[in-house]
């Protein structure tokens, strides 16, 4: 949507196919917290958004670990500037607001999608709605459905690679209405990890690590703040406002690199190129660093006839890819108990910790892959 925005500002034809409807894109809940370029690069758009009347502008973020001081990830005090947390949902609120004024040509509910001619120069979309059938001619298909869209199958398997790690649990999640921790705060127990995060004055995201093997109707809301509570520090559990969820999911967690991300004339971004775990937050933040990227090469094709943008798009676009997959396996593998892992693995975690804990210069070298900086 935002690419969408972007290239209908400058005029250029842009069509936009969704699988779901409209009311299935605005329940979807994802991670809400953005990296400060990325904020300001939408502000810089032109893309419409409410950030600087809803988001909360937040220093950084907590790390809490069982019997051992806490760490501030303190982007504010080591890069100047500020994260921001802001539900993806809010967000998208807002594209779908302005794609409707610039009258952005959306159809939703697409079933029997098929494209084909991509190693040609005018591809060939065709799909199905509710209530029609349709064809288009383009110049691009730019594939931005999701980590089990469409897009990623139409690139042969000896064209690409997928560079994947599974990882052996899942966050439970659930939404709160009632006021949230002041930070966005990551905790590790011995007994699995726990997450505090925010999405209003009087929302709140709560998560705890689960084992893939369990469903949602396994966790009523009693198990679930019993767990949570169980892995918060006494100070943490005293300052959380319990109460029940309004909305509960489960996700397991990935991490997927897909190279390159072209294959003629289509173009590979976000979650149908790249999965990250949520630990850290990236997947919004990379999702519109790919787009950010693909209009500025869009662009330059139809504006100026240089295609030298479109070229490097898939070396530029993973470059901040592998940084971010960098660290949030990283953080992974820091806060989460793996199922039947040594406890070698355990003591180099807890070591990890304290090194962390020890060193000023660790500390701002994760505060500045926490805010996508250098990266
Ligand atoms: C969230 O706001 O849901 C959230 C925040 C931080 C994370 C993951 C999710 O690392």
């Amino acid at each position: 949507m935002i690419l969408a925005i972007l290239l209908q500002m400058r005029g250029i034809d842009v069509v936009v196919l969704e699988r779901g409807t409209r009311v299935d894109v605005l329940s979807r809940i994802r991670a809400g917290i953005m990296e400060p370029g990325i904020v300001q690069f939408l502000r810089d758009s032109g893309i419409e958004t409410r950030i600087d009347q809803l988001g909360r502008p937040r220093n950084g973020s907590r790390i809490v670990w069982q019997d051992r001081p806490d760490v501030v990830i303190d982007v504010k005090r080591w890069t100047g500037a500020e994260m921001m947390a802001y539900g993806q949902t809010y967000l998208t609120e807002d594209l779908y607001a302005q794609a409707d004024r610039l009258g952005t040509q959306l159809f939703d509910d697409v079933t029997e999608l098929a494209v084909t001619g991509l190693q040609g120069n005018r591809p060939q979309v065709a799909f199905k709605t509710p209530d029609r059938a349709v064809e288009i001619t383009c110049d691009y298909v730019i594939g931005c459905d999701g980590g089990r869209g469409h897009c990623l199958g139409l690139i042969p398997e000896a064209a690409r690679q997928v560079h994947e790690r599974i990882y052996p649990f899942g966050w439970l999640g659930i939404m709160v209405e009632a006021p949230p921790l002041d930070d966005v705060t990551y905790i590790h127990h011995s007994e699995g990890f726990a997450l505090a995060a925010q999405r209003g004055p009087n929302l709140s995201r709560y998560y705890v690590q689960t084992p893939l093997d369990q469903g949602v109707e396994q966790w009523p809301d009693v198990r679930f703040w019993q767990t949570f509570l169980t892995r918060a520090p006494k100070d943490v559990a005293d300052a959380v406002v319990t109460g029940p969820s309004i909305e509960k999911a489960l996700t397991p967690l990935r991490s997927r690199v897909v190279e390159p991300l072209r294959w003629g004339r289509l173009f590979l971004a976000g979650d149908a190129a790249h999965l990250v775990p949520p630990t850290g937050a990236k997947g919004l933040n990379l999702a519109i660093n790919d787009v950010r990227l693909l209009s500025q090469a869009l662009i330059a094709h139809f504006e100026e006839g240089d295609d030298g943008l479109l070229e490097r798009y898939s070396t530029d676009a993973l470059a901040r890819v592998w940084a971010a997959s960098d660290l949030s396996w990283r953080l992974t593998r820091l806060l989460h108990v793996f199922p039947g892992e040594p406890s070698f693995d355990d003591r180099l975690r807890q070591f990890d910790y304290d090194r962390l804990l020890e060193s000023e210069d660790r500390q701002r070298a994760l505060a500045l892959d926490y805010a996508g900086i250098n990266g």
